[in-house]
C-alpha cells in the first residue's frame, strides 16, 4: 500500500495548475447514459473514482473510450441496469446512476451506499424524490429497485435537505419525464450548474440551475454533446492553503476564482496575500503570523465542508483559538486526532473543533481515513519539522490527480513510497 513521505519546511513557490472538477465529472458520466448518442467529456481528472465510474457505466452497457484529453462514452443500449454493491461500496457517488436509469430503460437496481468514514449519508432524498417522479421504489437485500416501466412524470420535489448529487440525480431523472419538475431547495453547487450545462447540450430544457430552485421540462429524448468540465475548486482550495501554510508564494492556475470566494476572504483575513494575477490565476502569498479565524462550513456559496480539513491544518499554525464548526456531515473531524500526533492543539466538542495555535507540527506516522483529511494531512506535513510519514494515500488517490508530483514541481519534499 502506498505511502507519502514528506520532509517539512520547503515553502512552496512557482505555480501549480488545478485539474478538472471531480465532483462535476462523476455526474457528467452518468449523465452520459441518458443518451444513445456519443458524449465527449473535457478535462475529466485522471483520479480513482473516475475509474470506478467509467467501469460501472462499462458494467452497464457503455462504451468507455479514454483519450489524453477527453473522454468519449457511447451508450447505444442499457444491457444491465444495476449498480452493484462491490462498486457502490467503494464509490457512493455511484448512486448517481439512479436517475439516469430510471429515465432511460425504465428500471434501475442500485445498490446501498452503506455507512462512510465522515457520517451516515443516506440517499433517501434521491429515492423520495424519484419516487415523486411515479417511480415505484422496492428496497431489499441492501439494494434499491426502481419501477418506472410506466415512464417518469414532472412534478414538484422539495428537498428537506440540501443534497449536490440528490439535486443532480433527480435533475438528471427530470430530464426525460413527462412534464415539468421544480426542484426546491435545491443545491446551488457550480457543479450542478456545470451538469445542467452539459444536459442543455444535450437538449435538455432546465431553468435556474445554480439557485436553489430548478424547473425542468422533460423532453422525448436526449442526443450527445461534447463539454469541457469545470475546473475543481477543492483541488485549487487545497493549493491555496498549501501556499498559505508553507509560507510559500504560489500561483495557482486554472483555477475557478469565483467558486472560492468563502475560503479567500478567510485567507485574507487569517493574514495570508491572495491576488488575482488574471481571469484564471491567483497568488498566495504567507510570510507574517497567521491569525485564528473561525470557519463554519455550509452547502455553497458558503464555506465547503471539503475543504474543513485542511483549512483545520492552516489554524494549527495561527495565532489565538479558531473555531471550526462542521454542519454537512456529523464525523468529518477524523483528521483532527493524527494533526494532534503531529503536535497540534485541538479539542473536539461534538460538531465544533477548537484549534489553538501557533504550535510547531513535527514530523510523525499518520493515517489517512478520507479523502480530505489526507490531504489536510498533507499540508501539515509540508509545514512541520522533520519528516513525515502518511499511510493509507489510497484516500488521496480518489480525488488528487499525482498531488505528490504538483507539490513536488512547486518544491515540495514529498514522495510516494511503495
Ligand atoms: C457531495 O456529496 C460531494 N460528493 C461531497 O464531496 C461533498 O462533501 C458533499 O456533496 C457536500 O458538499 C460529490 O459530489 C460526488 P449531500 P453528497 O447529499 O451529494 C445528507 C469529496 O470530498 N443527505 O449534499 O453525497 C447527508 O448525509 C466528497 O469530494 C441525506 O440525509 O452530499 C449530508 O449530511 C465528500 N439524505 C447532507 O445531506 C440524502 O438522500 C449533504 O449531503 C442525501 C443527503
Amino acid at each position: 500500500m502506498d505511502k507519502f513521505v514528506i520532509k517539512g519546511g520547503h515553502p512552496l513557490t512557482g505555480s501549480i495548475a488545478t485539474g478538472g472538477s471531480k465532483n462535476a465529472a462523476l455526474p457528467a458520466l452518468a449523465a452520459a447514459l441518458l443518451t444513445a448518442e456519443p458524449v465527449i467529456l473535457r478535462r475529466i481528472p485522471k483520479v480513482r473514482d473516475i475509474r470506478t465510474m467509467q467501469r460501472l457505466l462499462v458494467d452497464i452497457g457503455s462504451k468507455v473510450e479514454g483519450g489524453p484529453e477527453s473522454v468519449r462514452i457511447e451508450t447505444p443500449e442499457i444491457t444491465s441496469p444495476e449498480a452493484p454493491y462491490e462498486l457502490v461500496k467503494t464509490m457512493r457517488a455511484s448512486s448517481l446512476v439512479l436517475g439516469p436509469l430510471a429515465a432511460r430503460a425504465g428500471r434501475a437496481r442500485v445498490s446501498l451506499p452503506g455507512g462512510c468514514a465522515i457520517g451516515a449519508r443516506p440517499i433517501d432524498l434521491h429515492i423520495a424524490g424519484l419516487e415523486q417522479l411515479g417511480a415505484v421504489i422496492y428496497q431489499s437485500h441492501g439494494y434499491v429497485e426502481a419501477d418506472a416501466s410506466q415512464g417518469l412524470r414532472g412534478a414538484t420535489v422539495h428537498f428537506d435537505k440540501i443534497t449536490v448529487t440528490g439535486t443532480e440525480d433527480l435533475m438528471m431523472a427530470a430530464t426525460l419525464a413527462e412534464g415539468t419538475t421544480i426542484l426546491e431547495n435545491a443545491a446551488r453547487e457550480p457543479e450542478v450548474a456545470d451538469l445542467a450545462d452539459l444536459l442543455m447540450k444535450m437538449g435538455a430544457k432546465i431553468e435556474g440551475a445554480g439557485t436553489s430552485t430548478i424547473r425542468i421540462e422533460g423532453v422525448q429524448r436526449l442526443g450527445g454533446a461534447d463539454h469541457t468540465i469545470i475546473s475543481d475548486r477543492i483541488e485549487a482550495g487545497t493549493f491555496l492553503i498549501a501556499g498559505a501554510i508553507t509560507r510559500g508564494d504560489l500561483l495557482v492556475t486554472e483555477c475557478p476564482i469565483e467558486h472560492l470566494s468563502a475560503l479567500i476572504v478567510k485567507l485574507q483575513q487569517a493574514g495570508a496575500e491572495v491576488t488575482q494575477q488574471d481571469a484564471a490565476t491567483l497568488r498566495v502569498r504567507s510570510s507574517g503570523a497567521l491569525r485564528s479565524v473561525d470557519i463554519t462550513t455550509e452547502e455553497y456559496p458558503g464555506f465547503a465542508t471539503d475543504l474543513q480539513a485542511q483549512y483545520m491544518a492552516l489554524m494549527t499554525q495561527a495565532e489565538g483559538i479558531a473555531i471550526v464548526t462542521e454542519t454537512i456531515f456529523e464525523n468529518r473531524f477524523m483528521h483532527a486526532q493524527e494533526l494532534a500526533r503531529m503536535g497540534a492543539n485541538i479539542r473536539l466538542d461534538g460538531r465544533r473543533a477548537f484549534i489553538a495555535g501557533p504550535r510547531e507540527l513535527t514530523g510523525a506516522g499518520v493515517i489517512a481515513s478520507d479523502l480530505r483529511a489526507s490531504a489536510s494531512l498533507v499540508l501539515a506535513a509540508m509545514a512541520a519539522r522533520g519528516e513525515t510519514v502518511i499511510d493509507r494515500v489510497y484516500h488521496i488517490d480518489r480525488g488528487y490527480e499525482k498531488i505528490e508530483e504538483k507539490l513536488a514541481r512547486a518544491g515540495a519534499q514529498i514522495e510516494r513510497a511503495d
